[in-house]
């Protein structure tokens, strides 16, 4: 269904975008291991290592006007009428003869002609290199002979982003550069504290270059009215101080038809020791060994395979085809791509993530592992193991840590009480996915514990899961549900905090004194965390400790029945003075999403008919044909004792917005309670590619998902906002592979256990797991919504349960029979 801005290609796996002025800038990422890149279809975004905090390489001004200008670059002059244009448009907007964006697996390819020439710049980094590629293609499809003269730029940032915008008395005195040929290097701080620079080059000769933004660009100029491109000579200008950029000049001579290729090569080098060559003088042979790499004849085309086959091999962990266009797309290539993004970056770095507020989160990264485990178990091994050392020796986490250092944020600490349950989570996905219970007994100390020198920590990851349980039965409130802190997995909801001062943090700005807060949605987290560890110590043959923690989800779980139900749905939380949130008694805010989700998939209100009636409440109070809202009646005014969310408008993000994250908790509920078709429906009213054609109300890429959609109290129902970095990517990749389709990954194999809607007469994936490939087949033959009546498996019929792994690695067939 092509829309006005684009469609996808789904045999490509790629979207294409078809006009550059989409409604916002729509965003790719290039990059996969170390190396990342922001790039949007017009060019614009920056380049970063490993931090975008604290390595960035190229400068991006967020929240600009106009909108996304900066990036990745290239002027073309026409050589008729001297007119500069762009091919991705930006930044002088000079109107097209034809205009796409390919967004592709870690690479935007962007075309654009006029008057006869076309140029295309396919930008990517390869797999295990620090190294961004612009391949760039001119052709010349005019009559005549033509000289095509191109500009190359980027604006090179000195690496701490913070202090690159703001220290200005001193950024501005420090910038300097080495121009060898077409390599043109950035090597500010080098002198001193660095051992690292960035290499900006050209695989073919160049007719000039330029280093000095005012050279290049002018003082009063902005980027769309360059100086050099207008004038049509590159200055040779080497930049002292002031804003060092990278520019190469490039003239070509084209016959009628006549195409050539070329790459510009941005990279992040190393160098090591000697720094220098002479006193003062740096070794940049590391950064030239690289640009010759890339000289070398079909070296680039080469890196683009091995693009393409990462890609494929990742993927090719799960592929399916379901009768519905959409989820068989974002499950197959955009849903799985952007668990990779959110994996790398966590909530880092976006168009609505400055790379400078927020490194990765505890809860936010454990989350993430859930969609991303089966692509690539051995880096969410290390992940997992990352973040567990955040964790303090009293349970409690740090919020927040920079990717960088691997040490938590200060300034943020800890005290959300429901970070180190997620961990939970996280390993017991990883345990079953891999079967790797190493991981268990691997040494990951504390935080706040020093390790003397030559010993190695002596908590182990299952110490950490014991403590994280510990903290939560220690940390109880009146009700005997779990404390608060400063907020849940609701950052917004702040039942402590009491927050008058415009210049404060709703969350940290200091909590009320013994404060009893407790939260509904941590309790159905808890008994959910619970459940997963009697499963897990059941499989290493430990049952005192399964049947200890099955005690305590049967102790938790009698509080929520006893304390959380309203009547017709589970309550919110309770507040620091003891009245309920998200209660009937309450005039704004009586009924909220999470605690629905939670509580349910925690195995509360499944004996007693409340699990049905809370699903039935969100129907009727929270579901909207743009999603389910987070809570109702949105709040219309600021209430001091429950904080941030009181603070936005009615209708947007955490007061009554849709926030997609959660609703994949009510998806999961659905599908437990057998209804495939109610589960379906309100995921496509989330999902991106199902809003192609409200695209002038929704805005943002139709690729991947947001985090918010605004709810019917917005004015602007329907709008998203915050797309690429929200757990949504994770939690509907759940909802899809393992809810809907029901393939499970178990201790004891893969479990096979649909929910879909009852008009499908099946579907069928291919499922690798543990070195062994599952293909299924599911049918679907009395179109019900669930329950498995035959199994068979190679060919043979089997009990309907787990099916097994081979202990060598090979081909599974399976054919599952609905009914
Ligand atoms: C953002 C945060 C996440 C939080 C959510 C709800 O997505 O990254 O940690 O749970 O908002 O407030
Ligand atoms: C979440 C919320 C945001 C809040 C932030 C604080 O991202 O959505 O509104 O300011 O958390 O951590």
């Amino acid at each position: 269904m092509p829309t006005r801005f684009g469609h996808f290609d789904d045999e490509a796996r790629e979207f294409v975008i078809t006009r550059p002025d989409t409604p916002l800038p729509w965003l790719n990422y290039l990059g996969q291991d170390d190396l990342f890149g922001l790039c949007t279809n017009t060019g614009g975004g920056y380049t970063f290592w490993r931090d975008a905090k604290l390595r960035r390489l190229t400068r991006y001004r967020y929240n600009n006007v106009p909108l996304d200008v900066g990036g990745r670059y290239l002027y073309v002059r026409d050589d008729t009428d001297g007119a500069v244009w762009n091919p991705g448009w930006k930044p002088t907007k000079a109107a097209l003869d034809s205009y796409e964006c390919r967004v592709g697996l870690g690479y935007t390819r962007i075309t654009g002609a006029r008057a006869g020439v076309s140029v295309s710049q396919l930008m990517f980094v390869p797999p295990g290199e620090d190294v961004e590629l612009w391949q760039v293609t001119v052709r010349n499809d005019s009559e005549r002979t033509r000289t095509v003269r191109l500009w190359s730029f980027v604006e090179f940032a000195f690496y701490e982003a913070l202090n690159d915008m703001t220290n200005l008395q001193r950024t501005l005195s420090i910038g300097e550069v080495v121009v060898d040929g077409p390599a043109i290097y950035h090597v500010t701080e080098y002198r001193e504290r660095r051992d690292h620079y960035t290499l900006f080059g050209c695989t073919r000769p160049v007719s000039g270059f330029d280093t000095s933004r005012e050279a290049f660009v002018g003082v009063h100029e902005g980027l769309h009215e360059a100086r050099v491109p207008a004038a049509g000579r590159a200055t040779g200008s080497v930049a002292r101080g002031w804003n060092p950029i990278g520019s190469h000049e490039v003239t070509l001579q084209l016959g009628p038809g006549a195409t050539e290729t070329f790459a510009f090569v941005l990279a992040y080098v190393q160098q090591g020791e000697p720094k220098f060559v002479a006193p003062g003088v740096p070794d940049t042979s590391a950064g030239a060994a690289v640009l010759d790499r890339y000289r070398q004849p079909g070296a680039v085309q080469e890196a683009r395979e091995r693009l393409r086959s990462y890609w494929d091999e990742r993927l090719s962990a799960f592929q399916g085809t379901t009768p519905d266009e959409h989820a068989t797309r974002m499950l197959n290539t955009w849903n799985q791509y952007q668990c990779m993004a959110t994996f790398n970056l966590s909530r880092s770095a976006s168009l609505f993530e400055t790379g400078i507020g927020r490194g990765m989160g505890f809860r936010d990264s454990n989350q993430d592992l859930l969609g991303f485990v089966h692509m690539i178990p051995a880096r969410a091994r290390q992940r997992i193991l990352d973040i567990a050392a955040t964790q303090l020796s009293d349970g409690t986490c740090y919020h927040q840590y920079q990717p960088l250092t691997k040490k938590g944020n200060a300034e943020i600490g800890g005290d959300f009480y429901d970070d180190h349950l997620w961990l939970v989570l996280s390993t017991t996905a990883y345990l079953k996915e891999t079967g790797d219970t190493s991981i268990l007994t691997e040494p990951c100390g504390y935080a706040d514990v020093e390790v003397p020198d030559g010993a190695g920590p002596s908590a182990s990851l299952l110490d950490h899961l014991e403590t994280s349980i510990a903290y939560t039965l220690a940390k109880r409130g009146p009700h005997r549900l779990p404390l608060i802190g400063h907020a849940d997995w609701n950052d917004c909801l702040n039942l402590n905090c009491f927050s008058t001062e415009p210049n404060e943090s709703f969350q940290l700005a200091g909590d009320v004194a013994d404060s009893q807060a407790e939260s509904v949605m941590i309790a159905g987290l808890f008994l959910y965390a619970c459940t997963e560890m009697a499963a897990l110590y059941d499989h290493v043959g430990r049952p005192a400790d399964a049947d200890r923690m099955r005690a305590a989800h049967a102790d938790m779980l009698a509080a929520v029945e006893e304390h959380a139900w309203d009547g017709a749905w589970y309550r919110r939380a309770y507040d620091a003075a003891g009245e309920p949130v998200g209660s009937h008694l309450d005039d704004e805010g009586r009924i909220y999403i999470e605690s629905q989700g939670w509580c349910l998939l925690g195995g509360a209100g499944a004996d007693n008919g409340r699990a049905r009636q809370a699903l039935d409440s969100v129907a009727a109070h929270l579901a909207t044909p743009n999603g389910i809202v987070l809570q109702q009646p949105a709040y219309t005014r600021y209430r001091l004792e429950l904080g941030e969310i009181t603070s936005y408008p009615p209708g947007v993000k955490e007061n009554a917005g849709i926030f997609c994250h959660n609703n994949s908790w009510i998806h999961l509920a659905m599908c437990r309670q057998g209804d495939g078709d109610a589960a379906l429906a309100s995921y496509l009213s989330v999902c991106p590619s199902a809003k192609q054609d409200q695209i002038d109300t929704y805005r943002l890429e139709p690729y991947v998902y947001a985090q918010t959609i605004d709810g019917p109290d917005s004015p602007t129902f329907g709008q998203a906002k915050n797309s690429w970095l929200t757990g949504t990517a994770a939690w509907t990749f759940v909802v899809l592979s393992q809810g809907i389709l029901g393939i499970q990954p178990g201790y004891d194999g893969l479990r096979v256990d649909p929910c879909i809607p009852s008009g499908w007469g099946g579907f069928t994936v291919t499922r690798r797991f543990r070195g062994s490939t599952f293909r299924i087949r599911v049918d679907n033959p009395d179109r019900v919504c669930q329950g498995v009546a035959r199994l068979v498996v190679d060919g043979v019929d089997v009990p309907v349960g787990p099916i097994g792994v081979p202990a060598e690695p090979r081909v599974v067939d399976v054919v599952v029979t609905l009914g």
